[in-house]
């Protein structure tokens, strides 16, 4: 096994950043207190919730009021949603989303079709990308909500967000974003985006695991998903996860000030992975060539299992991913790759190669080194 592992997985999770976890350590051990206790150690638990919901308000462009945090990203995507629902089920029961969500949106759509909710699942074209003029089209009368992603986790195709958001206010319809794979890497003020809900996930941008965030619009009713405590102003029950906390608002403050020079480092190595990996015979890029988040490249190759190729690369020090899913036994394509269209001989053969602020030229040129011969090899054998 090499020394030293060559992430290229961030899309999956990023490591803590040393500032964060400095940040976090007082809470881990002398600041021990349960926010809800009146006296100092419990004040000083609860001043420091309430300086990280400023942190974050600030650089959401929103109110303290209106930051909530939560369980993970998928808790956040979840509240959103089936809060959203179940509290404006009486003006109507239609939720618009797309088939490319991450399977918290979905998951938790098919959930609430048990409850007599609707769901359109509008298309994507080729690239991924959803058509602003088909949210209109697909709103009714029934609408209460529409869901669509800010950036795909596994293309990393970002969505036209400001023109739906702006579609949904016309129409009155209440407008989510999971943004879980853009902190760090876009823009994420919410009034500039139009959007009523917006979720998010500390260990995405160097923060901790088990922290998600969720934005919420004055004026936007939710009905809290877990019941107890009057936590987090009624919308979440449990006692704070305070080092949690101080460490998703520190992660949020350092990834959003440090993007736009993070991005442009970034980008340039995506566009040489890009370009070196498409000249293996029978590749081909997925997602869109140029509205893609700066860190994702990601890959079809004909006649080979993504499978083989990962377990292949980590044998030289690199881990990576591929969108397909392997479910007793049976190797599912992407449900992503199927919706934009690519057949079963591409999709099996996924790769998604995501790069965090630490990787280097020489990453890239790694793995430029060795796929070519593993792609190879693995079809070869795969004959
Ligand atoms: C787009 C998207 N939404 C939601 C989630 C869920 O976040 P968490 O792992 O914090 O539950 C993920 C995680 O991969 C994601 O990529």
């Amino acid at each position: 096994m090499p020394e030293r592992i060559i992430y290229l997985d961030h899309a999956a999770t990023t490591a803590l950043d040393r500032r964060v976890l400095e940040a976090m350590m007082p809470y881990l051990t002398t600041e021990y207190g349960n926010a809800s206790s009146i006296y100092t150690l419990g004040r000083h638990a609860m001043q420091a919730i309430d300086h990280s919901r400023e942190q974050v308000a600030e650089l959401l462009n929103c109110r303290a009021a209106e930051i909530a945090f939560v369980g993970c990203g998928s808790e956040s995507d979840n509240l959103a949603l089936k809060g959203l629902a179940f509290a404006a089920q009486k003006k109507g029961k239609h939720i618009i989303t797309t088939p490319i969500e991450h399977h918290a949106v979905l998951h938790t759509c098919h959930y609430l079709e048990r409850f007599g909710f609707q769901t359109t699942y509008l298309p994507v074209d080729e690239y991924g990308r959803v058509n602003p003029e088909d949210v209109e089209r697909a709103i009714t009368d029934e609408t209460i909500l529409v869901s669509v992603m800010y950036a795909n986790n596994e293309v990393g195709t970002i969505q036209p967000i400001a023109e739906i958001g702006r579609i949904c206010r016309a129409h009155k319809v209440a407008f989510h974003v999971d943004a879980v794979q853009a902190g760090g890497l876009l823009p994420l003020d919410v009034h500039a985006l139009n959007v009523d809900m917006l979720s998010l996930s500390a260990h995405k941008f160097y923060g901790p695991k088990g922290v998600g965030i969720l934005y919420v619009r004055q004026g936007v009713r939710i009905l809290p998903q877990l019941q107890g405590g009057s936590q987090e102003r009624g919308r979440r029950a449990g006692t704070e996860n305070v080092a949690g906390i101080v460490g998703a608002a520190t992660a949020f403050e350092l990834a959003q000030r440090e993007f736009p020079q993070a991005v442009e480092r970034m980008q340039a190595l995506r566009d040489r992975l890009i370009e070196g990996v498409l000249r293996i015979p029978d590749a081909r890029l997925t997602g869109h060539p140029t509205e893609r988040l700066a860190n994702n490249a990601s890959f079809c190759f004909r006649g080979v299992e993504g499978e083989s190729i990962l377990l292949s690369l980590d044998m030289h020090g690199i881990a990576a991913s591929t969108g397909s899913a392997c479910t007793s036994g049976v190797v599912d394509p992407s449900h992503v790759l199927v919706a934009m269209g690519i057949s079963d001989e591409w999709s099996r053969g996924s790769l998604r190669l995501t790069l965090g602020k630490d990787n280097t030229e020489e990453d890239v040129e790694k793995v430029l080194t060795v796929l070519p011969e593993i792609v190879e090899k693995v079809r070869s054998l795969a004959l």
